[in-house]
């Protein structure tokens, strides 16, 4: 991408192109990743694929800190958002106190915030105050275990309408664009069609502003399971583990170091 993306070009693209977004934990992965994506969420997903956790809900603030450090070192062009971690945002206070922490200690461009009509005044709050943000509505990771599970949504009517009033509180409440995750592709057309901001689909379909996916889970490095919604560009566990079992058996073998890697 040639130029950082603004608010104002974020929400603009809506009808006009089509958004892409990526997760970046590292300095490294984000500067691979700065050129494709137009935006680059350092999402709470990083307790699961970095650190090796059974869900998101063990993610401390100051670990999406430290990683949204790390990703804006390495992609200094690009539009970073930083989720904010659960248990972060339980009341408009606590919310404002710890976005300020993301915006005072890092780079990000805006947090991302779970949740549809019932953390509409605390989005309201957040950017009325200086902070843009990023809505999160469908299928909510941080729900998991009060949720037992992560449930598809939009099956039915009654679920297809909060949606669509989800996202109308989340826009009214000021928000720049919607994440909409795990949700009936029919629904999310009409969801992204009922609001002005962009709606970037995970797992929710083609017809909506954009597409938002995990790198790990796009390149192939994170094997614990893959969901229908993720597609593989690359085997990258298996070109990695390939990779260092050459390492090793030439190390066994004496081939490496030759000639040419010895000062
Ligand atoms: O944490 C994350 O990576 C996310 C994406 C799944 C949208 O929230």
């Amino acid at each position: 991408m040639a130029k950082k993306m603004s608010i104002t070009s974020i929400m603009k693209a809506k009808g006009a192109r089509a958004l892409v977004m990526i997760t970046a934990y590292d300095a490294l992965f984000a500067k691979l990743i700065e050129t494709s994506a137009d935006m680059i969420l350092v999402g709470d997903s990083l307790n699961m694929s970095f650190a090796g956790r059974e869900d998101t809900l063990s993610a401390t603030l100051d670990q999406m800190i430290y990683h949204t450090n790390a990703v804006c070192n390495g992609a200094k062009e690009s539009f970073v958002i930083t989720d904010m971690p659960f248990g972060t945002y339980i009341n408009k206070d606590e919310a404002l106190k710890n976005a300020i922490r993301v915006f005072r200690e890092t780079n990000s461009s805006a947090v991302k915030i779970e949740g549809g009509m019932d953390k509409a005044d605390i989005v309201k709050y957040l950017t009325s105050n200086g902070i843009a943000v990023c809505g999160h509505i469908g299928l909510l990771p941080q729900s998991v275990r009060s949720e037992g599970g992560y449930k598809v949504k939009g099956r039915n009517d009654h679920e297809a309408l909060q949606l669509i009033e989800d996202a109308r509180a989340i826009e009214d409440a000021g928000a720049f664009c919607i994440v909409i995750e795990g949700v009936k592709a029919h629904v999310a057309c009409e969801v992204a069609k009922s609001v002005k901001v962009p709606v970037i689909g995970i797992g929710s379909g083609a017809s909506v502003d954009g597409q938002v996916l995990v790198f790990s889970d796009m390149l192939g490095l994170f094997e614990e399971f893959t969901p229908k919604f993720v597609k593989k560009y690359l085997d990258g566990a298996n070109l990695v583990k390939e990779a260092l079992a050459c390492y090793a058996s030439e190390v066994k073998c004496g081939a490496f170091p030759s000639e040419e890697h010895v000062y």
